[in-house]
């Protein structure tokens, strides 16, 4: 039984259906403080600003702040209410790029809408309780089944460790980056209660620091060997056999088995690949965009400059001016990963169809 480090969980909708409840990443580790949001612009920017962020929080966010925002409307008239469901919707949608879990969760609520306002035939009034209530049970139902999906990646990717293993991953793809336990890291805490003492290489992840930030903080709370290194040090730790394989979460699979995830992530494939070591993707199948014929076509977000020159230094580390460029994601080619970990078993990239 997989068991989690923290005693809350990163997102959370109140039990009124009122609050959206995030733990803000953005100030971690040096304080932990949670953010109550009653509005949906407030849910839109603690998204863009990733105060809530990894692929699947994000949809889980999103799908809380539809449904608060819809249980909080005032509307009478059933016509105006569903334009303000769209026009939330829609909002939500563009509030980052990459990650399908946003868009997958989103359309799911709309689904529910449609669904509940095409099988009732009453009042206005009542039609709006009744969808009311069903969009706060389908964005719960959305987390309870990524938080299963979690636990069950862990139990498929747990196979791929041995005691006293050394994994190398990047970014965040934890307890923080789903609400509870995580892709990429929660067979690394499972394997770590069954024992087996893994000994975790942490990227740090730049410009956001995700790795540093908040993998290493999860991991240490939770009694796991952590080692932090600057991007630029996985090519040595590599070459000195100091990992067995790499772990990273992903934003999107496309169909044809190319992963989006944090920028670094390809760099890391293409080290692992010349040092023979084994490069494994994890996420739920929320995460792939069967829509999506490959990599090509996945929009990769691009975010401000200051993230680069001046976010988490004391001082502007670079010229005044300086042009900059800030992807936030990039594209592993199939070609490059050794396996990905699903909730329903390990794919080859070129069979990520039948996750289906
Ligand atoms: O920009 P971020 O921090 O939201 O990027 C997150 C990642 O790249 C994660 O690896 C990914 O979302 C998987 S989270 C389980």
């Amino acid at each position: 039984m997989l068991t989690t480090v923290f005693p809350y969980d990163s997102v959370e909708l109140s039990s009124n259906g009122r609050e959206v409840i995030i733990l803000d990443q953005s100030l971690l580790p040096n304080q932990e403080k949670f953010l109550h949001l009653t509005t949906a612009e407030q849910v839109f920017f603690a998204i863009t600003l990733m105060k809530v962020r990894g692929a699947p929080a994000i949809g889980i966010a999103a799908a809380f702040g539809l449904a608060m925002t819809i249980n909080r409307s005032k509307c009478r008239e059933l016509d105006l209410f569903e334009k303000e469901f769209l026009r939330t919707k829609r909002y939500l949608y563009i509030s980052r790029p990459t990650a399908i879990n946003l868009m997958w969760a989103l359309d799911r609520m709309e689904d529910c809408f449609y669904r509940v306002k095409n099988s009732i035939d009453d009042t206005d009034q009542t039609v709006i309780d009744i969808i009311k209530n069903a969009l706060i049970a389908e964005a719960r139902s959305i987390k309870v089944e990524e938080t299963r999906m979690s636990v069950a990646i862990a139990e498929n990717g747990i196979s791929l460790l041995t005691h006293g293993c050394g994994i190398l991953t990047h970014c965040n793809a934890g307890h923080l980056a789903v609400s509870r336990y995580g892709t990429a890291l929660s067979p690394i805490y499972l394997a770590h209660q069954k024992g087996y003492s893994p000994m975790v290489y942490v990227n740090e992840t730049r410009p956001l620091l995700q790795g540093a930030r908040l993998t290493a903080y999860e991991l240490m709370r939770a009694g796991i060997d952590v080692t932090l290194i600057c991007d630029n040090m996985a090519s040595i730790v590599m070459s000195q056999k100091r990992v067995d394989s790499v772990f990273v979460g992903c934003d999107r699979i496309a169909a044809n088995g190319d992963v989006a995830n944090k920028v670094g992530t390809s760099g890391l494939a293409i080290l692992a690949k010349h040092y023979g070591v084994p490069f494994y993707v994890f996420g739920p199948s929320s995460t792939i965009d069967f829509n999506c014929a490959s990599g090509r076509d996945i929009v990769i977000e691009e975010r401000p400059s200051y993230e680069i020159t001046d976010m988490y230094f004391s001082k502007p580390i670079a010229p005044k001016g300086t042009k900059v460029f800030n992807p936030s994601f990039d594209i592993t080619p199939a070609e490059l990963i050794t396996g990905i970990v699903t909730e329903k078993g390990i794919f080859k990239p070129e069979e990520i169809s039948k996750v289906k």
